[in-house]
């Protein structure tokens, strides 16, 4: 592994925001890779896309309690600094910034981004503080780096969506690109709360990608979306999660409601269930 000392390990907003003055005053653009940590290959193809994009990539590291509800995981979250700093480097990051949560929330901090939309629906209707949370820390964090670019993953369609309307209504001025989703080789999309799961929930966990994919493959073929959200939603409860918040053909940039019949117009199918206390989402691209 490259030594973790090489990278430049930030944890103020002011310590940031010199970083990328001085690679400003060199002309340099920049990327930003926010993150929770507990990085995988996921999270670093996120950077090496932000390499591809600008001279320069400030990763973030913060473990956001805002957009976790009472009931979440934000204490089990998993968390080692030292081994992302040591993924970071050897991907070839610039810097990793990795503020405190009173850096982030100072005494007093009083403001929260309200969001409609594509944030209402899907996640936003089983969690509800969730994006209201993302979406204010994003913000926080394209304040703070003022990057000219920030990469997410399409793992977290929907967040992309929101994150993607929100620097559109508010003129952030910032291009927010899409990642693809990197799987492992049964096709389980790559997620830091995959180590959650038992060995037995692990081949559980694998079927909600090929379910998907085949709901993928009859909506193509012209099906009924309706029918396929409840074809999806029985397999998923017959591969063994134990609970379905929801199987969805949604539009592909609202995340409206698609008119009954076949699919006629770009659309995403995403899906969120629970095996044991573990809660995993994937999606994809319909046609
Ligand atoms: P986190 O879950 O750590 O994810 C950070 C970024 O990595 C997100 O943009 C997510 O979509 C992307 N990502 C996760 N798994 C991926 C995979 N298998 N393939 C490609 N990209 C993947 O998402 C968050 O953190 C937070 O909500 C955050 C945006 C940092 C705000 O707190």
């Amino acid at each position: 592994m490259v030594d973790a000392t090489s990278l430049p390990l930030l944890r103020t907003v002011a310590s940031v925001r010199a970083h990328v003055a001085a690679w400003r005053e060199r002309g340099q653009s920049v990327a930003l890779v926010p993150t929770m940590g507990a990085l995988h290959d996921g999270h670093l193809s996120l950077v090496r896309m932000g390499r591809a994009q600008a001279d320069r990539v400030v990763a973030s590291v913060f473990v956001n309690p805002r957009q976790f509800a009472p009931a979440e995981d934000f204490d089990a979250y998993p968390r080692d600094e030292m081994r992302d700093a040591e993924l970071l480097a050897h991907a070839q990051c610039d810097v990793m910034y990795c503020p405190s949560p009173e850096e982030m929330y100072p005494a007093g901090f009083a403001t929260t981004v309200s969001l409609e939309g594509p944030a209402l629906t899907l996640e936003g209707a089983t969690r509800p503080i969730h994006f209201a949370g993302v979406a204010t820390v994003v913000a926080k964090l394209l304040g703070q780096v003022r990057p000219d670019v920030a990469i997410f993953g399409e793992k977290d369609y929907q967040q992309l969506m929101v994150v993607k309307r929100m620097a559109r209504d508010l003129d952030l001025g910032v291009d927010i690109l899409g990642a693809p989703t990197l799987r492992e080789a049964d096709g389980l999309a790559m997620s830091s709360r995959n180590a959650y799961l038992s060995a037995d929930e692990r081949v559980v966990a694998g079927r909600m990608n090929q379910i998907l994919a085949e709901g993928v493959k009859a909506l193509s073929g012209g099906a009924d979306w309706a029918r396929i959200e409840a074809e999806c939603k029985k397999g998923l409860e017959a591969a063994g999660f134990q609970r379905v918040d929801y199987v969805a053909v949604r539009d592909a940039s609202s995340l409206a409601e698609l008119p009954p019949g076949a699919v006629r117009s770009p659309a995403r199918i995403l899906a969120a269930a629970s095996i044991g206390r573990t809660r995993l989402i994937d999606n994809m691209a319909v046609g």
